[in-house]
């Protein structure tokens, strides 16, 4: 029981820095371009973690103010709130008022109250209290920073202007974003920030593995992270790209032309391809767990669940499977919700009729996967999956649903 407080603290913590790291991109910031160093890619900078982007832009910071300090960490190297004032005087609009008079206090518990006094006048005073910048509390600095980046990155495009690169390219599609969210959500480590390069070494997808089918990852042939750093450190990743492979197989994955190598050079499609069905697989794994079955659960015993909970409360929707039209309009997520928890859907709010345009058609979706959300029911899919009837997303839907009507919260 002791180590449970830590494990839900940890995972708030990871849906706390999903949160705060969703800006950090360069689709989002295209000037961070300006952190780039010499003979660095826009490719490289894509590669660094939301941590290692947020030191830059501190560091870069620090040195446009001509100061001489940088910072490597969010815990040591600010505990004395130095840094903190000159970064807050630099990003600071003038109009704010901000200066660097904390650090003519001497004593630092109070000289980080100040600097948070400074922080608050551009209303970022959030995460820290004056003893955790005093004690250099690793997340909560992290936290801090982070939402100074959100709110006030300061930064202005490259003296010789925005590379000419094409940002769809570099950012990141709603499909992997939702994976990536997924495998935070269970709290799998390190923390993937990108969803090709976090997964090329095999630890994080042997997780997942292990989370979808406890017991079935013999953790002895896992080479573990120290033995990357050694010679050699690439046929280990591939070692376990291989064993990951291996287990795909004994799940019964379809995996044609897939092998470890592909996962260790980050192919994306074939990447994408293990990624979804590890996502399925763990729902429909935790489908079976409630259902207390000992086969996994078919597609059709979820339709057929689907169609009887509307009919026992009224409800007129049905569906035929993941490919029906009627997904289109949101209509039998809508009913089920309502139907799992009575009175829960305000129909007032829901657009009906036949013919909906396409901004009515996302309007209903997006209200389904909220409501999905309010009643407990962990939906991972996104609202235009649903209008635009992707088979695979709307299964998990209606899978999320049914784990959420069978653990029986009310
Ligand atoms: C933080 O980085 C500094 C160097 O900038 C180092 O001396 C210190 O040990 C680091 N602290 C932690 C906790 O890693
Ligand atoms: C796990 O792997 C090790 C090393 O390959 C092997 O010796 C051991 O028998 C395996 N354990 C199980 C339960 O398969
Ligand atoms: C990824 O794998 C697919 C299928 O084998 C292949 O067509 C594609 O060229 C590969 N992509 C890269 C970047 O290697
Ligand atoms: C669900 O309902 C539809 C429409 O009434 C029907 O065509 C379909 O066969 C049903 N499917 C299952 C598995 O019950």
């Amino acid at each position: 029981m002791e180590g449970r407080p830590h494990l839900i603290l940890g995972l708030l913590w990871q849906v706390i820095k999903i949160g705060l790291f969703a800006k950090i991109s360069l689709q989002n910031c295209p000037n961070l371009a300006v952190l780039l160093q010499e003979g660095e890619t826009l490719e490289d900078l894509m590669a660094l973690s939301p941590e290692e982007i947020l030191l830059r832009w501190f560091n870069y910071h620090l040195e446009q103010a001509g100061h001489p300090r940088r910072v490597n960490n969010f815990s040591s190297d600010i505990m004395d709130s130095e840094c903190y004032t000159i970064l807050l005087d630099q990003i600071a609009p003038d109009e704010a008022g901000v200066d660097c008079s904390p650090l003519s206090e001497g004593n630092l518990e109070r000289r980080a109250d100040k600097m948070l006094g400074q922080a608050h006048k551009i209303g970022c005073r959030k995460f820290v209290r004056p003893k955790d910048v005093v004690k250099g509390n690793a997340r909560l600095n992290l936290a801090f920073v982070a939402n100074l980046f959100n709110t006030h990155p300061a930064l202005k495009p490259p003296e010789e202007g925005l590379p000419d690169f094409d940002l769809g390219e570099y950012g990141e599609t709603r499909e992997e974003k939702t994976f990536r969210n997924w495998m935070n959500s269970l709290g799998v480590s390190p923390f993937v920030n990108n969803l090709y390069s976090d997964l090329k070494d095999g630890l994080v997808l042997l997780q997942l593995f292990d989370k979808v089918k406890p017991g079935i990852v013999n953790w002895s042939k896992v080479n573990q992270k120290e033995t990357f750093k050694k010679i050699g450190g690439n046929m280990k990743k591939l070692e376990n790209c291989n064993y990951a492979v291996e287990i795909a197989h004994q799940m019964g994955f379809s995996l044609v032309g897939i092998d470890g190598k592909d996962i260790a050079d980050g192919n994306k499609t074939l990447t994408l391809a293990v990624v979804w069905q590890m996502m399925r697989a763990y729902t429909l794994s935790m489908l079976q767990r409630l259902a207390g079955s000992d086969k996994p659960i078919s597609d059709p015993e979820i339709v057929d669940w689907t169609n009887t909970t509307l009919r026992d409360s009224g409800k007129t929707t049905s569906i035929t499977g993941f490919r029906d039209p009627a997904i289109s309009n949101s209509m039998p997520v809508i009913d089920l919700v309502d139907a799992i928890k009575p009175g829960s859907i305000k129909y007032e709010l829901v657009n009906c009729g036949t013919s909906l345009s396409d901004e009515e058609l996302i309007q209903n979706a997006k209200y389904a996967i909220s409501m999905c959300r309010k009643i407990g029911a962990r939906v991972y899919a996104l609202p235009d999956d649903l209008v635009e009837i992707k088979p695979k997303m709307c299964l998990t839907v209606f899978a999320c649903l049914m784990i959420r009507a069978k653990t029986g919260k009310k």
